[in-house]
């Protein structure tokens, strides 16, 4: 058997990690200043989750949702704690995808609704509605076609009104990432985002923010969405919250009632995921990297300010995309191949910058030498 060639791959193996630093099978260092599309939220292999992850394996790995595991209970209390959001509850689940379509789906079972507002440049996973609800049509498969969604244009409240106004008893949800990123990191404004919530509310409509990039503390908040001080009903979480162990959830405002088998999964919340996703939090809250993202994010903004040629340089906290002209484009590649940098792309020509909330102040400064030293490379030629 061979893997299905669906990825399309940097010709690099990577063998070994230790916090901000990778390393392939020939013993090259690398950067990595995009934790695997923003999932290395603590650093790699942390020694704190090595240890958790570890003790937990030889006590039990995994137990089906059919019993009691206490330590989903310890999880949704840290994650309450952390996040801010005691009050709500938290559902399980393994990835992304998954969990914008439980948000997905347990709106349309809360309002009786079918139809779905999302943006342009949204991305919300490959599974059945999320991925209708993601803004391109190169991977939504024709079963996945439906008009329950309705695609409007981003950061426009007017746009949102209008639809409202005429479609409003048949809307289930708004579903939006609160800084897109596959989209280019595309950071929705406040104003945006608080008429959403009043909109919702008006319409008895759900708001479901998209966390699963730019929360859990990537933008030096735990979530995004919540700097407009408009909190939303369901947050979607999954990338960060396990640091590489496949772990997500929703977390579920007070006034959504469950009932049983509404929602289910047999991995979601095994102990070994909880033990994951409680490590990082921990690691999150004890070594205060909400307030490390804050301080590294603007020392890395106020110096890419000097790269003139960049076209815009756009985010928060340590989710940043920089919008490059057209030649510009050798960037990026030459980070990798000639100064071992590893960063993320969005089309056409976005650079994004996803490293761990643990990065430290010198090793953002390795990156600008690094940068730097491209940048006048491809500038100069
Ligand atoms: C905002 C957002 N939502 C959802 C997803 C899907 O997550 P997953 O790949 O874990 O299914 C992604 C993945 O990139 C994402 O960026």
């Amino acid at each position: 058997m061979h893997l299905f060639d669906v990825y399309p791959l940097q010709n690099i193996a990577i063998e070994r990690a230790r916090g901000a630093w990778v390393w392939d099978v020939s013993g090259k260092k690398y950067l990595d200043m995009y934790g695997g599309h923003a999932v290395i939220s603590i650093g790699h292999s942390h020694p704190h989750y090595v240890k958790r992850l570890t003790a937990q394996l030889k006590k039990i790995g995994f137990y089906s949702n059919s019993v009691h595991i206490p330590i989903q209970e310890e999880l949704a209390q840290k994650l309450g704690e952390v996040s801010g959001k005691a009050d709500y509850q938290l559902f399980l689940c393994n990835s992304g995808a998954e969990a914008n379509e439980n948000a997905l789906k347990l709106a349309s079972f809360a309002t009786g609704r079918k139809k779905v507002v999302a943006f342009s440049g949204a991305f919300h996973g490959r599974t059945s509605l999320a991925v209708a609800a993601t803004d391109n049509p190169k991977i939504v498969a024709p079963v996945n076609e439906t008009d329950h969604i309705i695609r409007l244009p981003f950061n426009d409240p007017e746009a949102l009104r209008k639809c409202f106004q005429e479609q409003g008893p048949t809307i289930a949800a708004v579903i939006t990432e609160g800084i897109q990123g596959v989209g280019g990191i595309q950071v929705a404004t406040n104003a945006f985002l608080q008429e959403i919530r009043a909109l919702c509310d008006q319409h008895g409509a759900l708001f479901i923010a998209d966390g699963v990039q730019c929360g859990y503390g990537r933008s030096g908040h735990f979530f995004s969405h919540d700097i407009s001080g408009v909190q939303a009903d369901i947050y979607s979480v999954a990338k960060g919250m396990g640091n590489g162990f496949p772990v997500a959830g929703i977390l579920i405002a007070p006034h959504l009632k469950p009932w049983h088998s509404m929602l289910g999964t047999t991995f979601g919340g095994n102990p070994l995921a909880c033990a994951a996703a409680l490590a990082v939090l921990e690691v999150i809250d004890n070594e205060n990297l909400m307030s490390n993202v804050a301080e590294v994010s603007k020392y890395l903004f106020d110096e890419l300010e000097a790269f003139s040629r960049i076209s815009e340089i756009r985010g928060k906290g340590l989710m940043i995309g920089l919008d490059l002209p057209a030649e510009l484009s050798a960037l990026r590649p030459r980070l990798l191949s000639e100064h071992g940098v590893f960063t993320g792309e969005a089309k056409p020509n976005v650079i994004r910058l996803l490293p761990s909330l643990a990065l430290t102040r010198q090793e953002a400064g390795v990156f600008l030498k690094k940068f730097a030293k491209a940048y006048k490379s491809v500038v100069g030629k």
